[in-house]
């Protein structure tokens, strides 16, 4: 109890801070992206690259609150024997990074590279990789898995045994999860693949061989947002006959509605208050159904007694799944506003507890929306009383995304239905900016380094063909790596 109680106070304090530390450390030595530190988890994984000082590359990095940078910095270099480093042809940021960028994940420190989702070509191998060699294309997941611990030989690889080097995530939840590619130290400090660079641990089961014929951007969203879609179907065990209600229309949310749709879920409803959104997924999404929750507010007494009528018009009895796609920093209401301002919680129950409100008796809760930390006033009574599952974790990637890809190959997925977005590298902090705030009509935005080698699909070219209607409105830019000569063009959808 007193362990929870300290893992609790110091999450609290590190929302406040940023603050890190705690960690496996073994030696110092200069540069990385962990001010210096070589960090070694138990598992004997090298968290700090090896660096190359003779070769720059430029990387997004995080220095504070709504504060992101492209700065120069060494390239990795393979440190362990079970690595590759790739040569990244795009990056995409996830709703998972506007919790660091607004200064809610705890544990960040100024000047991680981030990023954590994001595909390539294998520049170099360790000798103790087998199934990825230079010269492959390929996608990397955004849990750090070993492959062969007890959770990962489970196909939990989200929640690897070895990956992650945090002492305070063990305090905080009596266990440690798998490392994540540039997030918070909570989550092992790896350096991200927002970047012309990155190091992959474990590359053979990192990393998922893609081929050459699809573009990048049919293919990078495997990496994460659109397994993670998947995997909340997957706990909702959605399928033919299943009323299903998704909170939150970004990226997660409207994958997570295509998923079902592909499943045969028999009635989808989309829930938000971000009018493009909803439209955005109404027009690309057949029969979907949508509910924006500040217009049904405006004739209930509760803001979130307003979405249950409007559900119950939809399904009556409520759904039989509810999807979580928002996440811990969306508040609701002014009371749990005011209690993650003064820190007597961490995360808001606002949209957790309008799920159990809404979700039918005996029905399912599948949450992927991220939580951190501690919420008060959660409605554990009527999670009880309705009989309730409750299922909620970090996606399993490895685990989906070899038969999403067949899913992709055979034209019944398109993960490009949620691509907004097409910048150079070095626009990042401004499509931090358009992605969080929702300005521009952003949805997804998808970062191009530049990179020779990438697959000139569809998007890139501007022409029609991403589900989105999409042209080229933007110019020719550099998103040229130092000392090469490559471009990329700008998309915007
Ligand atoms: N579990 C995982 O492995 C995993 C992986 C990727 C992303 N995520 C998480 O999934 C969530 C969604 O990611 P995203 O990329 O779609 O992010 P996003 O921030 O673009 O989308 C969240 C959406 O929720 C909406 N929203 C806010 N309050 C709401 C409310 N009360 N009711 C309904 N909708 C509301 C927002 O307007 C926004 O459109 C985030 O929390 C992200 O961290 C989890
Ligand atoms: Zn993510
Ligand atoms: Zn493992």
């Amino acid at each position: 109890m007193e362990a929870i109680t300290q893992g609790v106070a110091k999450l609290g304090a590190a929302v406040g801070l940023n603050v890190a530390g705690g960690d496996d450390t073994r030696t110092q030595r200069s540069g990385g992206n962990l001010g210096g530190k070589v960090i070694r988890t138990s598992g004997g994984v090298t968290v700090t690259s090896n660096k190359d000082p003779g070769h720059r590359m430029r990387a997004v990095t995080w220095h504070g609150p709504r504060h992101m940078a492209l700065e120069e910095r060494p390239r990795p270099l393979v440190t362990d024997p079970a690595d590759a480093v790739l040569r990244v042809t795009s990056s995409a940021i996830c709703g998972s990074d506007l919790h660091l960028f607004l200064g809610s994940a705890p544990g960040m420190q100024r000047g991680d590279v981030v990023g954590h989702e994001f595909m390539g070509f294998v520049e170099e191998v360790g000798p103790e990789v087998k199934h990825v060699k230079k010269g492959d294309r390929v996608v990397a997941c955004f849990d750090i898995a070993c492959g062969r611990c007890r959770s990962c030989s489970r196909g939990a690889f989200s929640g690897c045994d070895v990956t992650n080097p945090s002492k305070d995530q063990e305090m905080m939840y009596g266990a440690r999860s798998a490392g994540l590619f540039g997030y918070a130290h909570v989550t092992g400090g790896y350096e991200g693949g927002q970047a012309d660079y990155v190091r992959v641990p474990f590359a053979d089961i990192n990393l998922l061989h893609v081929p050459d014929d699809l573009p990048d951007n049919k293919l990078i969203l495997l990496s994460d947002i659109l397994s993670t879609a998947w995997f909340a179907n997957e706990l909702g065990a959605v399928g033919p006959g299943t009323c299903l209600a998704i909170w939150g229309a970004g990226p997660g949310g409207i994958l997570a509605a295509h998923c079902a749709q592909v499943r045969g879920a028999d009635r989808i409803i989309l829930i938000d208050n971000q009018q493009y959104r909803l439209d955005h997924a109404a027009a690309r999404i057949p029969g979907l159904h949508t509910i924006n929750f500040d217009k049904e507010k405006a004739s209930a007494a509760e803001g979130w007694e307003g979405v249950k009528p409007a559900l119950e018009r939809l399904v009556p009895g409520g759904p039989d799944v509810c999807i979580e796609a928002v996440g811990f920093h969306y508040c609701k209401t002014a009371a749990h506003a005011a209690m993650v301002k003064t820190l007597l919680e961490t995360d808001t129950a606002d949209i957790l507890n309008e799920l159990i409100y809404c979700c039918r008796k005996g029905g399912t809760i599948a949450c992927i929306g991220v939580y951190v930390g501690l919420t008060n006033g959660f409605n554990i009574g009527a999670l009880m009383e309705k009989g309730l599952t409750f299922k909620a974790g970090q996606t399993p990637v490895q685990k989906y995304w070899g038969h999403l890809l067949d899913l992709i190959k055979s034209g019944k997925l398109d993960p490009t239905i949620v691509i907004t977005h097409e910048l150079p590298l070095e626009d990042a902090p401004h499509a931090y900016k358009i992605f969080n705030d929702k300005t521009d009509g952003c949805i997804k935005v998808i970062l191009k380094t530049g990179m020779s080698g990438e697959q000139q699909g569809p998007t890139t070219t501007g022409t029609s063909g991403t589900g989105t209607g999409a042209g080229t409105t933007g110019g020719s830019v550099s998103g040229v790596e130092p000392g090469t000569a490559a471009s990329a063009s700008a998309t915007k959808a």
